[in-house]
């Protein structure tokens, strides 16, 4: 979803075309999150003024534009200290055109300009309070009013400091939201704040910092506005009510220093190239830079705040997150599942003693080996690996497994108990509709266990405990080794949770032993690219590709028609082939593509009868089947040969000839593979 970057450099030098360049490589970094617009915002030459730069398209468009715009002359003069903002805007409220693109303005002189991911659910009454007050609106969106909102605030308070104005500001609105202000009355500061929606801040200084904590400041007067004071009564017209101008106060001092660069960024892949400490914003956290310095304050005090935001030291390495050799994020992603898997499993399962301890959560197992049942909850692929695990949790628990689509499970209101484990799967621990399921469960006592791929990540920090899956940055749109790992996450709880029963020893000696083999057999399928991409040719201009398969396979049946369809724009079907004969059977003839999974594993039998079918209606499969598997192979011209592995892992090695395949289509049907269609990495709104 949209991106947020923002720059401020105090007493290091830049020249205005140094902080651009540095604008525009922080939305690269952003691009893969999906998105369909772009700008950023600096200073004037003469430092009177604000200017913005905004297109349509891509961040390459951007930079070509500000290239025509501001090269040489004064923007090439270096300035102390200067705030740039910028932004990538994934369309919600108006069309995707440079009017709606942000920055958005507070007025005609560029008072005040804002970059916002989420949504403000009440815009539509700010705005009619504003209006009244004769605002002009210039766009479609809901971030235009907190621009106008906070230039509201300013012309009505005008002792308020730049950090108290966004305050009161984001006392007024509701939703979600991430933001980052630049104000031309208020030069080299920035204002940032979060609520469910990720913003972290970057920290660069030339000397190790002094404190590895950010205090944490209130104001003196904690009251909030009263619903029949503020905004939202409808818009009726009255002036709006602000609370009293504090001063701060903390016995802490607020980190302060002297050259300093600071990165606000809705994620760690846009700082990581300039500086690894970070600290990640809490909801309703300010924070705001002032003469170098910056201070975090707290909208709303609660019991159980801590004093203090740590300072984060990122383990990410920038080459994670450069596509080196390869041409997309996501081939590279697909390529690197060798080491992911075993970067899951490092530190944790021991193949010398067939131990596995998972740190996050081994305090919890005894409460967990208890309760009434686990429900395992994501959306999309996240969603799709707890349908794979699913069998083996109930054979290696022995408990009930529920699998549930997030939204799915909000819209039902699900019945939770207070001795339900939920699971809460997502690659970057920000999908609005988990954490909101999330939330729900935890508000009904549950215990609350989260997989996720990004540490400091909001469903992170709100589980009681958990599981990294370790699988690195994952850039493309498209989940490739986040769902393996995922996959090899929960399977590592699964026998985490059978250690002590004696009947169960033989099987998990078994998948033990396969996990052991695991990244071999990986490297073995992937050497199966080509063959998929010739595949790939016969495939590409067909309308549709139906994936038949069952039993551990169904969820790769299902994960693999997603691959296809989001990248390929293909329709495409994941089938259990137990249901052909209950309808989609009516779809197979000579012109269907079609590709089965068929293993020998306990529902190999079954799958066979199911191939059968299939080539007795003239249909002509696409065979995934084991290596030197010749009866199966009989049954079709083209078919693909995974190693032999234990049955409840086969869907990782089946899953990766899908990757492949619906990677190579999508290169030849001309789509962005790397930033589909429509699509975002992280999904924040529902
Ligand atoms: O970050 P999450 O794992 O929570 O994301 C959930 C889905 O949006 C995600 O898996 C989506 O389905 C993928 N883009 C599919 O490749």
């Amino acid at each position: 979803m949209c991106g947020i970057f923002a720059y401020l450099n105090y007493l290091t030098p830049k020249s205005r075309q140094e902080v651009l360049d540095l604008l525009v490589t922080g939305l690269k970094r952003l691009e893969y999150r999906g998105y369909d617009s772009t700008g950023v915002a600096i200073d004037s030459p003469d430092n009177e003024n604000i200017v913005m730069v905004k297109r349509t398209g891509k961040v390459k468009v951007l930079e070509e534009a500000i290239q025509e715009h501001f090269s040489g002359g004064e923007y090439s003069k270096p300035v102390l200290t200067h705030v740039g903002i910028a932004h990538t805007r994934w369309a919600t409220h108006g069309v995707p055109c440079e009017r709606n693109s942000h920055p958005h303005r507070s007025d005609d002189g560029n008072g005040f300009v804002v970059v916002h991911n989420g949504i403000i659910t009440n815009y539509n009454d700010v705005k009619t309070f504003l209006a009244k007050r004769g605002y002009e609106f210039e766009s479609d969106t809901d971030t235009e009013v907190f621009a106008k909102l906070v230039h509201h605030l300013w012309k009505t308070h005008p002792t308020y400091s730049f950090r108290e104005l966004v305050e009161q500001a984001i006392l007024q609105v509701e939703g979600a939201f991430a933001i980052a202000v630049k104000s031309k009355y208020f030069p080299g500061e920035c204002v940032a704040s979060r609520r469910s929606s990720p913003l972290l801040v970057g920290i660069k200084t030339k000397t190790r910092l002094a404190t590895d904590h950010i205090p944490i400041l209130y104001g003196k007067d904690e009251k909030k506005l009263s619903p029949d004071q503020d905004i939202r009564p409808h818009g009726q017209s009255r002036e709006l009510p602000v609370l009293p101008r504090s001063e701060s106060t903390s016995e802490f001092m607020p980190l302060e220093e002297k050259e300093v660069e600071y990165f606000f960024a809705s994620d760690a892949s846009a700082v990581i190239e300039h500086t690894n400490r970070v600290i990640y914003l809490e909801d309703d956290d300010v924070a705001a830079v002032r003469d170098g310095t910056l201070s975090i304050h707290r909208l709303k005090k609660s019991l159980d705040d801590p004093h203090a935001r740590e300072i984060t030291t990122l383990k990410m390495e920038i080459q994670q997150i450069m596509k080196g050799n390869y041409d997309y994020f996501m081939q590279k992603e697909i390529f690197e599942q060798p080491d992911s898997v075993v970067n899951t499993m490092r530190g944790r399962v021991r193949f010398d003693g067939n131990a596995i301890v998972l740190g996050g959560i081994k305090d919890y197992i005894p409460e967990i080996k208890r309760c009434r049942r686990l429900m395992l909850i994501g959306c999309g692929t996240s969603y799709h690996s707890a349908v794979a695990t699913r069998q083996l949790l109930e054979e290696l628990t022995e408990l009930p497994v529920m699998v549930e689509l997030a939204s799915d499970f909000l819209d039902r209101n699900t019945p939770i108990f207070r001795d339900d484990v939920c699971f809460f799967i997502s690659q970057s621990g920000e999908t609005a509709d988990t954490l909101m399921a999330l939330r729900y469960c935890k508000q009904r006592g549950a215990l609350i266990v989260g997989i996720t791929n990004t540490v400091g990540s909001s469903i992170c920090r709100e589980s009681h405990c958990g599981v990294h899956i370790n699988a690195g940055p994952e850039i493309g749109v498209a989940s490739t080794k986040a769902y393996t790992s995922q996959f090899i996450s929960l399977v590592m709880f699964a026998l985490v949770m059978s250690e002590d029963r004696l009947s169960l020893q033989q099987r998990r000696l078994e998948i033990l032993q396969a996990l052991s083999n695991l990244a071999d057999q990986i490297r073995a399928v992937l050497q199966l690219d080509s063959k998929v991409q010739e595949l790939a040719k016969d495939l590409y201009q067909h309308k549709s590709l139906l994936i038949m398969g069952r039993g551990y396979n169904f969820a790769t049946c299902l994960e693999g028609a997603l691959k296809v369809k989001e990248l390929t724009y293909m329709h495409s079907e994941g089938i259990m082939a137990g249901e052909l004969k209950h309808g989609p059977l009516a779809l197979v003839d000579d012109s269907m593509p079609v590709l089965m999974i068929v293993l020998r594993d306990p529902v190999y039998v079954k799958c066979m009868n199911a191939l059968q079918q299939v080539t007795s209606r003239k249909g002509c499969p696409i065979i995934i089947c084991e290596e030197g598997d010749e009866e199966t192979k009989a049954f079709s011209s083209r078919h693909l040969e995974i190693p032999r592995t234990v049955d409840c892992l086969q869907g990782i090695l089946t899953v990766i000839p899908m990757q492949l395949l619906s990677y190579h289509i999508a290169v030849l049907r001309g789509c962005d593979v790397d930033c589909p269609r429509n699509l975002a990495k992280s999904v924040t709104v529902e």
